[in-house]
């Protein structure tokens, strides 16, 4: 089986993690991921500390294996923040920081913690940033990914900041939802991957039924970047847009963003009601455009190995036969 030296530094069996995802993450998600040798994660966004606690002490019943907890750094509640600090998780997963806001005070409470820490950059500069501050590891997001991402595509700022945060370690994300994915973040330089839309569609995702089917029908052709999930939630996001399902929420407010600033009110009750009971043409649903690889709704365990399994066989057979078997000979 593929084991990278960030194997052995988050002590997991398989580089496959999963990415920390508000309130599309749960304890029995995260710890199916963990169980099965990848590294789960739970969103702590929007989490009461009480809330933090009772989370991560659901996953830690359901596996002794590592976790992350995951702040998006722009808008951390310190008491939640604070909480998750006092449970030793082995890893403090963060993303998005407003470029005026230190990251070193932040990773050194969590190293002093005892953590290992991670931050997700969607540019060279912001990548850079974080390794300079301590990160242990950078997770380089393509802006395929489902969720907030930047303006860069997998394929070429992978390997960008794989080179320009040397030799920290780089996990990939954004586009990748099976073993060939992983193969290909491999090949890009990184030492494994870091998934969220492929976990959305499983057993033990939190999401309403007909949303995990709805990631399954996506050809990933149908998400679109825009603000519009923000601006209804209120918030003002550092550098990024959200990818999302374009359903008829999207569409309704597409080019008047202005006018949904004013409904904002209406726009967000409407928008939770629908998340609710399921309705796939009203709520919003992050996902990103790997959707189209994702064809059913496995456990999340089943997944991690499986995209391990394909992985290693693409390595030790596909692989080494295309070597193996080439007859091009130059200039004949
Ligand atoms: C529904 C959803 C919510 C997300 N929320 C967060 C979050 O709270 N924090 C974070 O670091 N990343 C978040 N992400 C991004 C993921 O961590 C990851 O980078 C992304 O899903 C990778 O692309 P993929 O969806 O193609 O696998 C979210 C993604 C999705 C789909």
């Amino acid at each position: 089986m593929i084991r990278t030296p960030i194997c052995d530094l988050l002590d997991i069996q398989h580089p496959i993690a999963l990415g920390g995802m508000g309130s599309a993450s749960s304890p029995a998600m995260t710890a199916a991921v963990s169980r099965a040798g990848g590294l789960g994660a739970m969103g702590c966004h929007y989490l009461t500390p009480e809330q933090v606690r009772e989370r991560t002490a659901a996953t830690r019943k359901e596996t002794n294996k590592p976790f992350g907890l995951n702040f998006l750094l722009f808008d951390t509640r310190e008491d939640s923040f604070a909480a998750a600090l006092d449970l030793r998780p082995a890893v403090m997963q963060f993303a998005w920081a407003r470029t005026d806001q230190e990251l070193k005070p932040y990773f050194n409470r969590a190293h002093e913690a005892g953590c290992k820490v991670t931050y997700m950059a969607g540019a060279v500069k912001e990548a850079v940033r974080a390794a300079k501050a301590g990160a242990d590891v950078i997770i380089a997001q393509g802006s395929e990914g489902g969720g907030h991402v930047g303006w860069m595509g997998s394929m070429p700022l992978i390997p960008m900041i794989v080179d320009a945060v040397r030799p920290v370690p780089v996990l990939a994300a954004g586009g990748f939802a099976d073993g060939r994915g992983l193969v290909a973040a491999l090949a890009l330089g990184a030492q494994g991957i870091l998934l969220g839309t492929r976990f959305l569609a499983s057993v033990e995702s939190p999401l309403h039924p007909n949303f995990k089917q709805a990631i399954v029908e996506s050809d990933g052709h149908d998400t679109q970047l825009s603000e519009i999930p923000d601006i209804a939630a209120g918030l003002v996001w550092p550098g990024a847009m959200t990818r999302s399902r374009r359903n008829k929420f999207i569409e309704r407010w597409a080019g008047r963003e202005w006018a949904l600033r004013q409904d904002r009110v209406a726009a967000i009750a409407k928008l939770r009601a629908a998340r609710e009971a399921g309705d796939i043409d009203e709520g919003p649903l992050s996902m990103g455009q790997d959707a189209g690889l994702i064809h059913d709704i496995p456990s999340a365990g089943e997944l991690v190995t499986r995209i391990a399994r394909q992985a290693n066989e693409i390595l030790t057979q596909t692989l080494p036969n295309l070597v193996a078997s080439s007859r091009f000979v130059p200039g004949t």
